[in-house]
């Protein structure tokens, strides 16, 4: 794929109003969103998310705060013992084979400061990734805390909301209901949210190789692991400037500067293609655990995102990965345990 043969879609755009009733059929679009023909995306987008411009404005700035303090304020915020899970981590992940500096990011648990698995010392020793406590900058950024929770609860209520309309169409042919993902995603201690920061970048380092390469130059293609993966609208934030305020993504200056750039899905015929999220809406990507849970109903698509380069031209953004508790049986035979082991054995 090259500059010159981008393809947008549109993904199924849901309104909250309807996730909020049980009755609305919504089962044609869940399998247009999610579902295992052609054409399905693996994503959708809901509209009318209440407080959802504020709740996002007032978190994804902070990205931009949190990296311009000293380097050893943030370095407090470094934790190896969870495997750089939780707080901050920035050049601890590996993409396409090297430590990844193209951006930071800050996990926490979004809906658990303090886990209740966390008091067995034994299972934070085994689950570095899920067990610890939150951790927070709370001397230097203490709108970090309220603005991350905040957000990341209002993004997992909502996945709750499309969960249940996800199970009413794995159940639309079964005898025994199961609400596998409703109930995985209402039971789960271990949800993750992640604040990212992409920081500005080069022209260089956005340039396509002639054959369409480094396409990915934000981030590599993989897919998610969770069950639904919540996601805002990126901000871009000229940090050369402060107070930092988001820029206009609809000015010319920024059309031009972002018409390659941003979230691609690879579809089912191997084509990429581009998925806007407006700024007033949330998306949620199906992951590869709900394709597990619905026998394939569900597929999870491979994303990645391609780099913008303008100087001092930073993208925030959040994602909330809704996974269950590691003992969930997604299927009668798979724990989601068993399916991470899996999965990491594909990888490494
Ligand atoms: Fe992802």
């Amino acid at each position: 794929m090259t500059v010159n043969q981008v393809t947008i879609a549109q993904p199924v755009l849901l309104d909250y109003n309807d996730l909020l009733n049980p009755n609305a059929d919504l089962n044609s679009l869940i399998d247009k969103a999610f579902g295992n023909k052609t054409g399905s995306l693996g994503v959708c987008l809901v509209k009318n998310v209440p407080d959802l411009p504020l709740l996002r404005k007032n978190l994804l700035l902070l990205a931009s705060e949190f990296t311009k303090l000293p380097s050893q304020t943030i370095n407090k915020y470094v934790h190896q013992q969870s495997t750089y899970s939780f707080g901050w981590s920035h050049g601890k992940e590996i993409m396409n084979g090297k430590p990844d500096f193209a951006k930071g990011s800050y996990y926490n648990n979004p809906t658990y400061e303090i886990p209740p698995s966390s008091k067995d010392p034994e299972y934070v020793k085994s689950n570095p990734f899920y067990g610890h406590q939150n951790i927070w900058p709370n001397q230097e950024l203490p709108q970090l805390q309220p603005a991350f929770m905040d957000l990341g609860k209002k993004i997992v209520d909502v996945g709750i909301l499309l969960a249940k309309h996800c199970d009413k169409f794995i159940n639309k042919d079964l005898s025994t209901k199961k609400d596998l993902i409703t109930n995985a995603i209402e039971k789960s201690e271990t949800h993750k949210a992640r604040l990212l920061h992409y920081f500005p970048i080069t022209p260089e380092d956005v340039k396509e190789t002639s054959d369409g390469g480094n396409l990915d130059s934000w981030c590599g293609l993989h897919v998610d692991h969770s069950m639904l993966t919540g996601l805002t609208s990126a901000m871009f934030v000229d940090e050369s400037i402060y107070p930092f305020e988001e820029k206009d993504k609809s000015s010319p200056e920024m059309k031009d500067i972002l018409k390659t750039a941003g979230l691609y899905i690879k579809d089912r015929d191997d084509h990429y293609i581009k998925v806007n999220i407006p700024a007033d809406c949330l998306a949620f990507q199906i992951g590869e655990a709900a394709q597990v849970a619905s026998n394939g109903l569900f597929i999870s698509t491979p994303h990645l995102v391609k780099g913008a380069s303008a100087p001092f031209l930073a993208r925030n953004t959040f994602a909330v990965f809704m996974q269950p508790n590691i003992d969930y049986k997604l299927n009668d035979t798979t724990t989601f345990l068993d399916f991470t082991e899996e999965v990491f054995k594909r990888h490494y």
